[in-house]
């Protein structure tokens, strides 16, 4: 075969050519002049909740077909795959999922990923385990978490995880991460209208001087299954109104560009909030984010409707610099704006799903 060309795999995965196959190193742009600065893996496409907006039960039942453990791209090939991105200028991982402390000895992978000098290394979780896990992970060398959690009361929360999960044990688990000092720790929690809107001044007021960062996310179209309607979303705008009215709020400048929330601080000091706004407030033109599916696909947009195998070039014996100039090849050719294109027929398309894809 010619070494030049890079196997096609399916139809969806195609890996473009690219004058950059020559060029493995250096600063990357892609066609709209986005950096490449953020990777997203996710390490399991299971999770041990069912959110009615993320992997609602009538689909993610008992007969899903989850991917097998010989399809998930194992420690290894992720540590080799994450250099190679950190080579093409990636500065931050965050590891995600499904679920991604349900991926078995996962600090081990965190130790492994530890070890690149240079990188900021987070994790998205929904808590549960961090009282089992947040000493280990810190241990290995992770920085800071961030805990998904939609409300304080207990028939919101477990109406929104489908798994009757008790708001006290994530509670516990924000606790845990504290103890272990993985902070500053972000909370995240997706406002449903009609379903958890109630449950928004509660968890500032819960939140509000704790030190732990709440951030309020609007309810997104992600994946193929989970209903999305336009009047389900409460825009961040009237969300900032509704506690700037109890709780006096201004706006404060972004940590770095291209942070996806926009942050507010209290007035008197209580600490700040972030919203992150993907439905009314489109953020895609400083979007750096690329996403590393489990099974080793490369995303270029979190509402993806197909990848790019990186996989298949670990298992047929190529070349780290055939895979970095794969990396650059498709970041150039990146041209997603989804968020900013979004309609009620986008919404329809059929998109990956964002448990498998990473959050
Ligand atoms: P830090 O600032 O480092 O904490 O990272 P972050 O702001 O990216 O935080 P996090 O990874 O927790 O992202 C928060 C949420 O924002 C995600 O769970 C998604 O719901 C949403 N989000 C993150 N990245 C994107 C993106 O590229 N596009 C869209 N539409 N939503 C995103
Ligand atoms: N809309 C907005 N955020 C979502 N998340 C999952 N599904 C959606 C959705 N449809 C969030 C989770 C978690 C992160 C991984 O993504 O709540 O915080
Ligand atoms: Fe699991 Fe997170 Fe999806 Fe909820 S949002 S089902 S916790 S992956
Ligand atoms: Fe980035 Fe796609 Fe999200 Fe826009 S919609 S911010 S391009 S991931």
């Amino acid at each position: 075969m010619n070494a030049r060309v890079i196997p096609l795999i399916d139809k969806r995965s195609l890996i473009p050519p690219s004058a950059s196959t020559a060029q493995s190193r250096g600063p990357l742009g892609d066609t709209r002049d986005r950096r490449l600065a953020d990777l997203r893996i996710s390490v399991t496409d299971r999770c041990n909740f069912r959110c009615v907006y993320c992997m609602p039960k009538t689909v993610f039942g008992r007969d899903y077909p989850f991917l097998q453990h010989g399809d998930l791209l194992s420690f290894e090939e992720i540590f080799r795959i994450a250099r190679l991105f950190v080579a093409r200028g990636v500065t931050k991982i965050r590891l995600t999922g499904g679920e991604p402390l349900l991926r078995r000895n996962v600090e081990r992978l965190v130790e492994m990923l530890a070890t690149i000098p240079g990188l900021e290394l987070t994790l998205t979780t929904n808590g549960s385990l961090l009282p089992k896990k947040a000493h280990a992970l810190r241990e290995a060398g992770l920085q800071r978490v961030t805990v998904s959690l939609d409300a304080l009361d207990d028939p919101t929360f477990r109406r929104m995880n489908d798994v009757d999960f008790p708001v006290a044990q994530v509670l516990e688990g924000i606790a845990a991460a504290e103890a272990a000092g993985l902070a500053p720790i972000k909370i995240n929690m997706v406002v449903k209208r009609g379903t958890n809107d109630h449950a928004i001044l509660p968890m500032a007021r819960h939140f509000r001087g704790s030190g732990h960062i709440l951030r309020f996310i609007e309810y997104m179209d992600v994946g193929s299954h989970n209903g999305w309607k336009l009047d389900e979303v409460l825009p961040s705008a009237d969300l900032v109104r509704l506690i700037d009215a109890q709780m006096p709020l201004e706006a404060i400048s972004a940590n770095y560009p291209g942070e996806v929330a926009a942050r507010w601080r209290y007035k008197d000091g209580g600490g700040e909030i972030g919203v992150i706004s993907s439905v009314t407030q489109a953020f895609c033109s400083s979007c750096t984010r690329a996403r590393l599916s489990t099974e080793g696909k490369l995303y270029t947009c979190l509402f993806a409707q197909g990848g790019h195998d990186l996989r298949a070039l670990l298992r047929t014996g190529r070349s780290d610099q055939d895979i970095a100039a794969a990396i650059g090849a498709v970041w150039e050719a990146r041209s997603d704006r989804y968020s900013e294109i979004r309609t009620a027929e986008t919404a329809g398309l059929r998109k990956i799903e964002m448990s498998y894809i990473g959050g």
